[in-house]
């Protein structure tokens, strides 16, 4: 007999959870064929966060259900801790918030969403869920969606936190298409000058291939996107939406990921870009295509570290719409209660309330305003001729960044190279990328910076 411990995962599905798994079968059945197999057992559990809230409604003598301390008929707190807050009540700061958050919170997000994406208007969407931030609801996505060997289509040009959260953390494997018409893909070509748009057509392709004989896909869109600093322009916008509505008319049911972390900043750089997000043309498309919207405030609002982000989901079946947001909430929920208990009630409160803010619109647009000049800067010192020998610049039009590929040199070899001779720290993303963050330099500083670069490949060759 062997002594070896027993290693058979748990796999019981919980009451709580079957039933959503069959609210979603009998409503929109391609939505729980979408689910991981740990979606499908999640559940928000009857315990101590449910019985508390009903205590709290109809426990009029004594309340000891909550997991805090309180005194006073508050929470208990220490001054050294209340004197940080300012104007900003206890209860709003030190308290646990709710797993799916503040839902003042959540209400003013879902108001930013339609305000901002006017394409939105009419159409059946979630109410969107408080977050750690995008990447927390990129972990969300991955633990909703993805089992292991499940395929996702990204762009060839990408955020590299993806491969953490997809390839190490759920044993996802990510498939790419060539961003721009023109760029050859992965390597890059021979043909380095007019690179162009975007390679819608790439896209399509690359996603009918993937989609032969499988029955989920996962894809991520990240627009504005990390690192290129570009955002479609709005014939591309429609050729994505078209490709993959066709992809879920011949049966792939498809989880469209949209990663809209630098939402807003558009400066549309050698013309116009969409300026909505792809969630708003996605949602209420096709039963086969479920949209998943993650934004925040992390970059929307420039409060990066109070990690502060949504996930929001836009069914395929607008008849269905109410029915599958409510089960998709409750799994999240348990998923966020699982993992990270709830997100900072502090930046919950403090985001809520900017939200509320009258000056805010005006703030942003301000912030957008000295963003777009740097990247204007960028945009005519890069592409100045003197330097077409040294890179060729991807377009870009917004965000934070903008990527060049580097002629004859390695890029990675450059990078250490600009560090060690020149002071001057930049990305590698391949062998022949190298990003810029123009959000973080000065209008003054980028002829300089650009300079450097040059000079720092004409030393490497
Ligand atoms: C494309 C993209 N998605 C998500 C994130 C992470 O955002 P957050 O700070 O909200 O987790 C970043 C940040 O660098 C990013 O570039």
């Amino acid at each position: 007999m062997s002594d070896s411990p027993d290693r058979t995962p748990h796999r019981e599905i919980n009451p709580i959870a079957q039933a959503l798994n069959e609210k979603l079968e009998e409503a929109a059945p391609e939505v729980l064929a979408m689910l991981s197999e740990y979606g499908r057992r999640l559940y928000f559990p009857k315990g101590i966060i449910s019985q508390t809230a009903e205590a709290r409604q109809r426990a009029n003598r004594f309340n000891a259900t909550i997991g805090i301390a309180t005194e006073e008929g508050g929470p208990m707190s220490l001054s050294s801790v209340v004197s940080q807050l300012g104007d900003v009540p206890v209860a709003d700061a030190v308290t646990y918030a709710p797993p799916a958050g503040r839902p003042g919170l959540r209400a003013l997000w879902r108001e930013k969403l339609l305000a901002e994406n006017p394409s939105l208007t009419d159409k059946a969407f979630g109410q969107p869920l408080v977050t750690s931030a995008i990447t927390h609801g990129l972990s969300l996505a991955g633990e909703l969606f993805l089992d292991p060997g499940d395929v996702m289509l990204l762009p060839d040009k990408l955020w590299g936190n993806y491969r953490l959260t997809f390839e190490v953390h759920h044993g996802a494997r990510i498939e790419t298409f060539p961003f721009y018409l023109g760029s050859g893909g992965d390597s890059g070509s021979s043909d380095s000058r007019g690179l162009d748009r975007m390679d819608t057509e790439a896209f399509a392709a690359r996603l009918a291939e993937l989609g032969e004989g499988r029955e989920k896909l996962v894809v991520l869109l990240n627009f504005p996107n990390n690192p290129t600093g570009y955002m479609p322009t709005p014939e591309e916008g429609d050729a994505l939406a078209a490709a993959l509505e066709r992809q879920a008319e011949r049966g792939t049911k498809l989880v469209v990921i949209c990663d809209d972390a630098y939402f807003g900043l558009f400066y549309h750089l050698g013309g116009a870009s969409m300026t909505e997000s792809l969630f708003g043309k996605l949602t209420g498309r096709h039963p086969n295509l479920l949209a998943v919207k993650l934004d925040g405030a992390t970059k929307e609002l420039f409060v990066w570290g109070l990690r502060c982000g949504f996930i929001t989901f836009g069914p395929g079946r607008p008849e269905a719409a109410e029915i599958v947001c409510d089960a998709l909430d409750a799994k999240t929920r348990g998923a966020v209660r699982g993992g990270v208990s709830n997100v900072p009630q502090l930046s919950q409160t403090l985001v809520e309330r900017a939200l509320g803010s009258p000056g805010l619109a005006a703030e942003r647009e301000a912030k957008c305003e000295t963003l777009r000049l740097r990247a204007e800067r960028v945009f005519e010192v890069a592409n100045q001729p003197k330097f077409a020998e040294s890179w060729s610049v991807y377009p870009f039009n917004s965000g934070y960044f903008m990527l060049v590929r580097v002629e004859g040199v390695d890029a990675e070899k450059l990078r250490v190279h600009l560090l060690d001779e020149h002071g001057v720290g930049l990305i590698a993303t391949s062998a022949t990328d190298i990003r810029v963050a123009f959000s973080c330099l000065e209008a003054q500083d980028v002829e300089p910076l650009f300079e450097a670069l040059h000079q720092a490949i004409q030393e490497l060759r």
